[in-house]
């Protein structure tokens, strides 16, 4: 899990790169380096921690260099030290890698046994010797490059280039994000679209199985055994604005401000305003064969954030569509032997689309005759590839680690599917599902009014919750992965432990752990779990709990909390969106409140694409 920057063409590489790493730092930030190519010599520059170690450094020595290579580096093999950041090199090879060479001690052993000096802990520098070995043996840097890749086994975007020639680099892909940033005299090379908007919007996705070579105004992609393909050229219309801050703190407030307008993307297009007609057309006759056979049946893999996103899921299409559905993280899935056959459609939830559990979940799906349908934000990414039908969020660049816009998008699209397969086995009528998608184009408006109005939790739920150390959550239903998503929210950048219940498990143990003035949120509304949950709620009370409430405006019960916060009504189906709405918004104050790093959380990164 890394950043990798490239750029060749007339002007100075150094602040290219520099930028371009920025714009990745969310793939992992700790070390980064960069390697330049100045009369014959490689000039390589790395530091440990983040990126603004590496510039300290760069303030030190001018490079002029027109061509160079980067990386930020998320540790797979070897500490994050100096010595293992990226770019590594051998005498005339340097490279930056994203991915895992699953084959680097056998080669390591051969490589020593020649006398290559090995200095890092890392994957990575292996394959700067393999390189070299072949070029020992009078290869061309071509021939090398492409024998070398040949031996590798596992996963990885590369890029390389040759000491003795400053107008080429070498790349390869298998496994890892690539992209190629195309201007007529300059050529450049990101892991992901944002470090390339500054610079054009004409972009080449490499495929998995691709390499190629880049000249500052030309470039070949061939397939890993040499054979040339050819490639089109697409225009992203990403704006750069879109992939930077906007004006708001953190890149994580920004998204989560972002939500009305992407959700409104997300559903246009797909529902007719005036018709209130469903058409998902990428996936529609995926869908529509899958609900039409007796046995069908649904999995739904996902991590994390999106794995929550199942979990809601599952509750709208079972109610629905009458389908049963099982939701379960990739990475137990991936270890067991599931029930996956012919009559499974597997819906695969992922912001990256490049999470390795829920890659691996959807191979072995295939490989055991299911259907997959990917719900993905990242356009182009490798789990959309590997789909047989792919519903992009369209919810733009996510760049904070704690995932916000991607998560009310990919509800948005799970819903649609909810309905879509509700409508193929005719379980609802045409009625209901119409009331269903008047109510539920009302979101995005409904949220931008609600973002309006945000002082409470601002001020007041801030101020009290943020010197805790633990937190916990309260939810039924389908506010129960509402909930599990607000204590994850609240871990991953305040670093307060916090933990989420049903409502009815409480007393099957986590009561045990409130005591006098335990914080706990619970989202509380009218419907037909309210009275059960305002007696939890007067359960932990009871016990010293201090409760803050989400409750729907109708709340009576309001004496049992603390604080509330109250969210518009709304058809109870899509309280889903609201609710979690206040939960994104406690978590990223409390965390700012606490002056922690919110969108680069210790130990974590963006995209998971190791296991
Ligand atoms: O890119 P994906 O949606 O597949 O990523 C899954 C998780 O790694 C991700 O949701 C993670 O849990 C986030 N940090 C949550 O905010």
């Amino acid at each position: 899990m890394c950043g990798i920057v490239g750029y060749i063409g007339p002007q100075v590489a150094e602040p290219i790169l520099m930028d371009g790493l920025r714009r990745l730092e969310y793939r992992g930030y700790d070390s980064a380096g960069l390697a330049f190519i100045d009369h014959n010599q490689f000039q390589v520059v790395r530091a440990k921690g983040k990126l603004s170690e590496l510039d300290k450094k760069l303030k030190d020595a001018h490079h002029s260099a027109t061509i160079g290579i980067g990386h930020t580096r998320w540790a797979t093999h070897g500490r994050p030290d100096e010595t293992n950041a990226h770019p590594h090199h051998a005498k005339d090879v340097v490279l930056v890698h994203n991915g895992i060479i699953e084959n680097y001690r056998e080669l390591k052993e051969k490589l020593i046994q020649k006398n290559h000096e090995v200095v890092s802990e890392t994957d990575t520098e292996i394959i700067a010797h393999l390189i070299q070995d072949h070029l020992n043996s009078s290869l061309s840097f071509k021939d090398a490059f492409l024998k070398s890749l040949s031996e590798l086994q596992g996963a990885y975007a590369l890029v390389v280039m040759d000491r003795n020639d400053p107008s080429r680099i070498y790349i390869a892909r298998e496994g890892s994000p690539m992209v190629l940033g195309v201007n007529d005299n300059e050529k450049f090379i990101a892991s992901d679209i944002p470090a390339l908007l500054a610079y054009t919007k004409d972009v080449v996705f490499l495929n998995d199985g691709e390499c190629g070579i880049l000249e500052a105004d030309s470039f070949q992609i061939m397939t890993l055994a040499g054979e040339p393909v050819e490639k089109e050229v697409q225009t992203i219309t990403w704006s750069l604005d879109q992939a930077e801050k906007g004006g708001y703190k953190h890149f994580m407030l920004k998204e989560i401000f972002e939500q009305p307008r992407v959700l409104a993307d997300t559903l246009t297009g797909r529902i007719g305003k005036t018709d209130l007609q469903l058409k998902l057309a990428e996936a529609e006759s995926l869908i529509e064969e899958f609900a039409a056979r007796d046995k069908a049946h649904l999995h739904i893999v996902a991590c994390g954030t999106s794995w929550h996103a199942g979990l809601v899921a599952k509750y709208w299409i079972e109610n629905l569509a009458k389908i049963p559905v099982n939701v379960e993280l990739s990475s137990e899935f991936r270890y067991r032997q599931p029930l996956v056959n012919e009559n499974s459609l597997v819906i695969a939830i992922s912001q990256s689309g490049e999470t390795a559990d829920t890659l691996a979940a959807i191979r072995q799906s295939k490989e055991m005759g299911g259907k997959i349908l990917s719900v993905c934000n990242v356009v182009e990414s490798t789990i959309p590839r590997e789909s047989d039908a792919t519903l992009y969020t369209y919810a733009g660049p996510e760049i904070g680690v704690a995932s916000t816009k991607a998560f009310t998008t990919q509800m948005a699209v799970l819903y649609m599917v909810a309905l879509k397969l509700a409508e193929a086995r005719q379980s609802l009528s045409i009625t209901e599902r119409q009331e269903r998608l008047r109510d539920f184009l009302r979101i995005p408006s409904v949220m931008e009014n609600m973002l309006k109005d945000i002082d409470k939790l601002k001020n007041e739920f801030t101020e009290k919750l943020y010197d805790n150390s633990d937190c916990y959550y309260l939810g039924r239903g389908i506010q129960f992965p509402i909930v599990l998503e607000g204590a994850l929210k609240l871990k991953e950048i305040s670093y307060i432990h916090a933990e989420a219940f049903a409502g009815g498990e409480i007393k099957h143990g986590p009561i045990a752990l409130i005591e006098e003035g335990t914080p706990v949120i619970a989202v509380c509304l009218k419907n037909n779990l309210y009275e059960k949950m305002i007696s939890n709620v007067e359960e932990i009370q009871a016990r010293g709990a201090t409760v803050f409430g989400i409750v729907s405006d109708d709340e009576t019960h309001t004496n049992a909390f603390e604080e509330t916060y109250t969210i518009p009504t709304i058809h109870p189906d899509l309280n889903a969106f609201l609710t979690v709405l206040p939960l994104q918004l406690i978590s990223y104050y409390v965390a700012d409140r606490r002056g922690t790093d919110v969108d680069q959380p210790r130990n974590l990164a963006k995209s998971v694409t190791v296991e």
